[in-house]
Order: structure tokens, then sequence, then C-alpha cells
């Protein structure tokens, strides 16, 4: 039953409102006599993309948020998962709350605290009342993030992470359409990641770009989570079972997206890629053995550039890709009983018409691993590819 206005007590408005999970924040300024001040927040929100803008609203009874409205900045550090403990010393009314905590200074010169997921440095925007709280808004000044620290989560009065079953990217006007198909591979997704424990990624296509639609599970090794909706440039090497059963017209187009013409030795290189992709019926990636010029680090860091949108991203890509290839389809077959450090492993999942409209991507898989191991792991991918496929032809059907 629906209660009027007029019933709204407290008590009420907390436990309703604690349905809504928040990420944990601890909001830290110099205050105007030299120390640090800080004080866990909830209600920290973006607002505005231009100009960069956020928001927290203390309340009025804090004795933090006085000390904090004093200094010209302010970092808005979002707390990880195993920072509890230091949530709980921020939402504690006085003492010093800095006691054994590590901090550093942001470039504005406000506390930026340890380990957190990420930092948000700002000016002071505007400061309006908000009933018994103040609105606070931010102007963002600097800011980063840690991708591995996934975040504390508040939600009903408890502490707790977050554990994504799976993730589906949100929706953009270039994959809309691609969309439905993350949604059909999700549980295959989800049980791929289960029973080979490593993140599984749903990756398409989308003109001469790869899109990441949906990910489910976490990387085996210390390797960073994969953002879904990221995009990385479908240039050779890259993406190569996308390529490896299309027609002469795609083979070409992805060949030229390599940013220079190739050598006639580089082009056949690149057709030698394909051709064993097509003949294996999977595509890896190895990592490891790297001499001087690029290493898979670099192209992966020069991949997160480009989604960035970094004016040389996409340029940077195709140089290292290039460098690279060797490492990518290697030529030897797996041995069973030889480790391998195998940095991605992709099977084709096929539409109806015989296209590759997918790949699941397995990402961040132990290290090393034997043949052996990998072999299975591409069988259960194959798998559940396998399954999707035909989810896929009973619709269209
Ligand atoms: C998870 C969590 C979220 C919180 N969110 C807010 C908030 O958004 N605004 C606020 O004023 N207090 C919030 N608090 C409470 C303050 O942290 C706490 O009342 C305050 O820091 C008390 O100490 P002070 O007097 O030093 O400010 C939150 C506490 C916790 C544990």
């Amino acid at each position: 039953m629906a209660l009027g206005a007029a019933s709204i007590d407290g008590q009420r408005f907390r436990r309703v409102l604690g349905n809504y999970p928040t990420g944990v924040t601890v909001v830290t300024a110099i205050g105007d006599d030299g120390n640090p001040a800080g004080m866990a927040v909830g209600s920290f929100t973006s607002v505005s993309l231009d100009p960069p803008l956020v928001a927290f609203l203390p309340t009025k009874s804090s004795t933090s948020f006085p000390k904090i409205r004093t200094a010209s900045s302010f970092c808005v550090n979002v707390l990880a998962a195993d920072q509890e403990p230091l949530s709980r010393g921020f939402a504690a009314r006085g003492g010093d709350k800095f006691a054994g905590v590590s901090w550093s200074r942001t470039p504005s010169g406000a506390p930026r605290l340890d380990g957190a997921a990420a930092w948000i440095d700002c000016e002071f925007e505007s400061v309006q009342e908000a009933g018994d709280h103040y609105l606070v808004i931010g102007r963002v000044r600097h800011l980063d993030s840690d991708g591995e620290r996934l975040p504390l989560v508040f939600f009903q009065g408890g502490y707790g992470r977050f554990s994504p079953a799976s993730l589906v990217a949100v929706p953009e006007p270039d994959f809309i359409s691609h969309l439905r198909l993350a949604d059909l591979s999700r549980t295959e997704l989800e049980r791929v990641a289960a029973e080979v424990g490593t993140e599984c990624l749903a990756i398409a296509a989308v003109d001469d770009q790869l899109v990441v639609l949906a990910s489910a599970g976490t990387p085996s090794r210390g390797a960073e989570y994969t953002r879904v909706g990221q995009r990385m440039p479908f240039v050779p090497p890259i993406g190569a079972p996308f390529v490896a059963w299309a027609d002469d017209d795609a083979v070409r187009a992805w060949l030229t997206r390599a940013g220079r013409p190739f050598t006639d030795a580089e082009r056949e290189r690149h057709l030698a890629l394909l051709t064993r992709v097509r003949a294996r019926g999977w595509s890896i990636s190895l990592g490891g053995g790297e001499t001087g010029s690029g290493t898979q680090g670099e192209l992966l860091d020069a991949i997160d550039s480009y989604d960035e949108g970094e004016a040389d991203g996409r340029e940077r890509v195709q140089r290292l890709g290039v460098e690279l290839a060797h490492r990518f389809e290697p030529e030897h077959e797996l041995e069973p009983d030889a480790e391998y450090d195998v940095r991605l492993a992709s099977v084709p999942v096929f539409g109806p018409d015989g296209a590759v409209v997918l790949t699941l991507t397995l990402w961040g898989l132990p290290h090393p691993c034997t043949g052996a191991d990998v072999r299975r792991f591409l069988d259960i991918a194959l798998a559940a590819a396998h399954t999707i496929g035909k989810s896929l032809d009973d619709r269209s059907g």
C-alpha cells in the first residue's frame, strides 16, 4: 500500500531509500588549519560532462563538511571493495580520521587516499541548501581510476561488493542492433566464464571497429577487467576471426585498414594468419618472449588510448599490430605439455547466413597454462559458440 506524504517518517524514508544501492566515497580536503578532513559520502553523483561537474550532499550536522568547505578544492575518493574499514573510519564523528591512513595529494592539493578505485579532484562550483543537507557541485579538474579495483557497495545499510554475473553494454546508436546478440549470449557467456574461471567477452565487428558487447566473470590473473562498450580498431592482425571466413572484399578491407600499404611479405603473413584461424576454428594471441620493438602491454595501452579518443590511438594500434603479428595465430600447433602465455583466445559464433557475428573471447587466462589447458578452454568456448549459433538459427527459421 502506498502511503501519503504525511506518513513519511525518517526510519521509513531511510529504509525505502536504502533499496537504492550506492558506491561509497570519501570526500577529502585540506582545511584552513592545514589538517586533512574527510567524510564518508554515498550521495556522490556525476552531474554534467560539459562542463565536467559532479555533486554530493553533506548533512548540515556534519562536523567535517565545514572544514572541507574552507578549502578551495576537494577530492572524491571512490572506495575499493577492500576499503570497508576506511569507510567506517570516515563515517565516525570526531577523532583523527586520518590516523594510520596513507594518502598523497591530488594536483590541486586535496588528500588522495591510497588504494581507492578512482579519485576525482574538484573545485567548489556551488553550495546550495537542500532541506537538512547541502547540495555541493564540484567542477572536475583532474581524475583517474585504477581499472583493477572493484568498488565497495552500500545497500540496505550494509556493505557489499559488486560481482556481476555478466554485463551488457549500454546501447550506442551504431551497435544497438548487435545488442540482441549479446543478450542471447549471456547465459553461455556466464557458463564459459565459470567453467574456465576467467573473463569471457562477446565482441562484435561494427564497421571498422570491434566492440565489447558483453562480459562475464573476472580475469583469473592480474589482468584488468574489460569495460563493456570498449572499442578497438579492427585492424590487422586484430579481429582475424571476423575475416577468416569472410569474402575477399572483407579481407581486402581489413588489410587496407593497416594504415599503410603492406609489403608482399606482410600481406602473405596476414593471409597465412587467416588461413590458420579458418583451419583451426579458433584464434589466439600469445604474450611473452618479447624483445625490442612493441609488446602486448603497449598494444593494450594503445587500444585503451584509442577507446579514450586520443588522436594517435588508432595509428599506434596499427603500428604495434603489425610489429606483433607474429604473436597472433602461432604457426606451430600447441603442444599439450608446453606452457604458454595466452593473452586472448577467441572462437567464432556463426549467424544463420554463415557469417561470423560475434566472437567469444577469453581474457585473463591463467599464466602460464599448458597447451592441453588451452585446448580444453577452447573446447568449452566452442561448445558455447555452437549453442549460441544454434539459437540464432532457430530464431531466424
Ligand atoms: C556508506 C555511507 C554513506 C554516507 N553518505 C553520506 C552522505 O551522502 N552525506 C552525509 O552527510 N553523510 C553521509 N554519511 C555519513 C557521514 O559519513 C557521517 O555522518 C559523517 O562523516 C560524520 O562525521 P563528521 O561529523 O565528521 O562529518 C555516510 C556514511 C556511510 C557509512
